[in-house]
């Protein structure tokens, strides 16, 4: 049956976590509010307006429309200048080898991204080449866990849900993809990513078994 991955791309395909999560720091701190590496773990997967909202939230911090349009725009572009010199070896560990095995195996791949970013991400890691479909941030509307980003990520491949595999690293991509019947696998830790069907702390887990097995299953 025809299989199709869905890879995730903040902190699955490339490290930008860390470059989130530090300008969203330097907003929040600005207003006042601490902001810790488990709260980031809140806004993984999330929208940027989204991400806004939750960190306003912590703070329990009343804005304008007219404030947040400005710390938005003010958050990305400080998240951009981290991106400047971005190139291949930002590229997380052993992501090039499972891209390359599915490639070699003819099977269909998406990127399934709530970043807006994405494209220039991709194209800066010489990434953007394996992927047949590409839906991300400016394409949907529902920010996961609402599983939009997948579905249409599916429909595009030509695949069935049951018949989608996704690997991401956050608890809302997570949620997601199980929403969407389809098969999670949560990269990372097992205490965060426990909802997942499976889990890898990283890609160099993966074996060709087990890529073979999810592909002739
Ligand atoms: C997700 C990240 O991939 O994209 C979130 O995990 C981020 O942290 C979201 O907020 C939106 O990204 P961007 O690049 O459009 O601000
Ligand atoms: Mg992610």
């Amino acid at each position: 049956k025809r299989k199709g991955f869905i890879f995730d791309l903040d902190g699955v395909i490339v490290d930008t976590a860390k470059y989130h999560f530090l300008a969203w720091k330097k907003i929040a701190n600005g207003l006042g509010i601490e902001f810790t590496l488990e709260h980031n773990e809140l806004l993984k997967g999330v929208s940027r307006v989204r991400s806004l909202d939750i960190i306003l939230e912590l703070g329990k911090v009343e804005a304008s429309q007219e404030d947040k349009d400005k710390w938005l725009l003010q958050k990305n572009e400080d998240y951009l200048s981290y991106l400047v010199d971005m190139n291949e070896t930002e590229i997380l560990p052993g992501v090039m080898k499972v891209l390359k095995f599915l490639k070699e195996h003819n099977q269909p791949i998406a990127l399934g991204s709530a970043s807006k970013n994405a494209k220039p991400i991709l194209e800066k890691t010489g990434t953007l080449a394996f992927f047949d479909v590409i839906v991300d941030g400016n394409d949907v509307v529902n920010a996961k866990p609402d599983p939009e980003v997948f579905l249409h990520a599916a429909r595009l491949l030509n695949v069935n849900n049951e018949d989608a595999i996704v690997f991401e690293d956050s608890v809302a991509g997570v949620q997601a993809a199980n929403i969407a019947k389809m098969i999670s696998i949560g990269i990372g830790e097992e205490e965060t990513l426990h909802e997942a069907e499976y889990i890898f702390k990283d890609f160099t887990q993966i074996s060709t078994t087990f890529l073979e097995l999810l592909i002739n299953n």
